[in-house]
């Protein structure tokens, strides 16, 4: 054991340098899985040491939490659905946040007690003892009201996206002042306890803190929670940290920054994707989720785009080159994934060169559309980013809109009077043939007419996504009717 504390230094940088193996290997699907089990090794290796350098642990606490910790993790793991796997972090971050709160609280009762206890007792005691910096403090104050937010913001979220009732979205012309209220307290409090110790500020700050989560949070759409959960878990990272300088411990600080830091990227990605900029999802109130009838709707009665059967659409694909999947959120909604995948098969069987396009925000969730292509086992390598593939679609025969809208609207490109003009789209309307699976012909996710489904190039495919993917299967297989 005397071996572990001498050389703690030297593991934490192995599990530092391990974590930053694991965001690497995360970053694409064909490299995630080694990514993860680096992330477990280097938290063995974290919490190992940890264990070990800590003055006078308490052995069976400490045991006792990993233990229940781990069958809660186990049991949640094993059986928790993928269309719940957002809720699932939104309440993990709560816990980050809480765990950040409760040490910060911990922290300073345990150096009020040394401080009572004074000084001449406690070197009677050999008990080394320094008063708190204006350093420690400063942390102190950063990670608890950090933490404390990513709580209350993190449970609002899981309750949001689980849809319970209690988590419901407030608004109102008071929403911002008592928002700023609330801020402008806490910040008070906390600026009062770091320059004074004070203890009562100390605890209005952290109430504080606690009710502004909330309230910074339940005004914001559903639509808009993944953004919310990927900035939360920023948050979670730099909570981390902070405690990380005040338990002296440089592997918590590395990590925490790893995690800040990087939950800070694909925050900016999201809305960058999205045409949205963070402070517009958190401030700007909500957007989407409630798919609004438009202005366009009734537009959408005049115009005139062309409807096809599964039996027209299997007949076409099965006699191109090359054809390209477009999924969307439908696909997910539908359940379809492993229909598609079927799909894509038969087709390769025939001859026609089959790729999928993901679009970063298809779907409802980073990722939403490589995890369940990938839950239905199409190879990584058929499997293509937006900017990999949008020089191809000239030159494609078919493009198969399986339930996408907004990421395939080409007003995002020519219609600068267009709420998510300058978003980066897949480019489906270059393709020679556009085939389109939706239910009808209503909007996505923004609420916007489509002119991808009126385009002369497109055939509408209509009805539920796995329903019509099978029927086209049939059709290709000529078991169809
Ligand atoms: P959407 O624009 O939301 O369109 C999905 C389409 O699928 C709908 O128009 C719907 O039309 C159809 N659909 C729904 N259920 C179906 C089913 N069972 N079978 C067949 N079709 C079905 O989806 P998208 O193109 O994937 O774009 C995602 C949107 O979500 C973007 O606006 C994005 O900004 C937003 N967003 C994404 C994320 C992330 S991180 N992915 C997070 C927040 C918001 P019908 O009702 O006519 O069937």
């Amino acid at each position: 054991m005397e071996f572990i504390r001498e050389y703690a230094d030297w593991f934490y940088l192995i599990g530092a340098v391990l974590f930053i193996l694991t965001l690497r290997g995360l970053s694409g699907p064909k490299t995630a899985i080694a990514g993860n089990r680096y992330g477990m090794i280097a938290m063995a290796i974290a919490v190992l040491t940890t264990f070990f350098v800590a003055d006078n642990p308490v052995v069976w606490m400490i045991v006792g939490a990993m233990v229940l910790g781990a069958i809660v993790g186990i049991a949640r793991a094993r059986t928790v659905p993928m269309t719940q796997m957002p809720e699932t972090v939104a309440l993990m971050h709560s816990l980050v946040g809480l765990a950040a709160v409760l040490i910060a609280i911990a922290a300073i009762i345990h150096n009020n007690k040394l401080v009572e206890l004074g000084p001449d007792l406690l070197a009677a005691n050999g008990i080394n003892f320094h008063e708190m910096s204006k350093v420690h403090l400063f942390e102190l104050f950063v990670g608890c009201f950090v933490g404390a937010i990513t709580f209350t913001a993190s449970v609002f979220a899981y309750g949001k996206l689980a849809a319970k009732k209690w988590a419901k979205t407030i608004s109102g012309a008071w929403v911002k002042p008592v928002q700023a209220l609330i801020f402008i307290a806490m910040l008070g409090f906390g600026i009062h306890f770091f320059l004074t110790g004070n203890m009562t500020s100390f605890w209005a700050m952290t109430g504080l803190a606690l009710a502004f989560g909330w309230v910074w949070i339940a005004p914001v759409g559903g639509g808009d929670m993944p953004v919310v959960v990927s900035l939360l878990n920023s948050f979670s990272g730099w909570a981390a940290a902070g405690i990380g300088f005040t338990l002296e411990n440089n592997m918590l600080i590395v990590a925490g920054s790893l995690v800040g830091s990087s939950g800070a990227i694909l925050s900016y990605i999201m809305c960058k994707a999205m045409n949205r900029s963070i402070i517009n999802v958190l401030f700007g109130g909500a957007m989407g989720g409630a798919a609004a009838p438009t202005a366009g709707a009734g537009e959408q009665v005049q115009r005139n785009y062309r409807s096809g059967s599964a039996d027209d659409a299997g007949f076409l694909m099965s006699n191109a080159d090359s054809v390209v999947i477009i999924p969307g959120y439908g696909m997910a909604q539908g359940r379809a994934q492993n229909a598609v995948k079927e799909l894509a098969n038969l087709l390769k069987e025939q001859g026609v060169t089959v790729r999928f396009a993901i679009h970063p925000v298809a779907g409802r969730m980073p990722g939403h559309m490589n995890v369940l292509l990938a839950e239905a086992d199409v190879p990584y390598e058929d499997i293509l980013e937006m900017d990999e593939i949008n020089s191809d679609f000239p030159a494609t025969d078919v493009v198969l809109v399986i339930g996408a809208n907004d990421v395939v609207n080409p007003a995002a490109k020519d219609d600068p009077n267009s709420p998510i003009y300058g978003m980066p789209i897949l480019e489906a309307h270059k393709a020679r043939t556009i085939m389109v699976i939706k239910r009808s012909m209503a909007t996505g996710y923004a609420g916007l007419d489509n002119d991808l489904f009126y385009n002369d190039k497109t055939m509408m495919i209509f009805g539920d996504a796995k329903k019509v993917v099978e029927d086209m299967t049939k059709a290709i297989n000529g078991t169809g009717h």
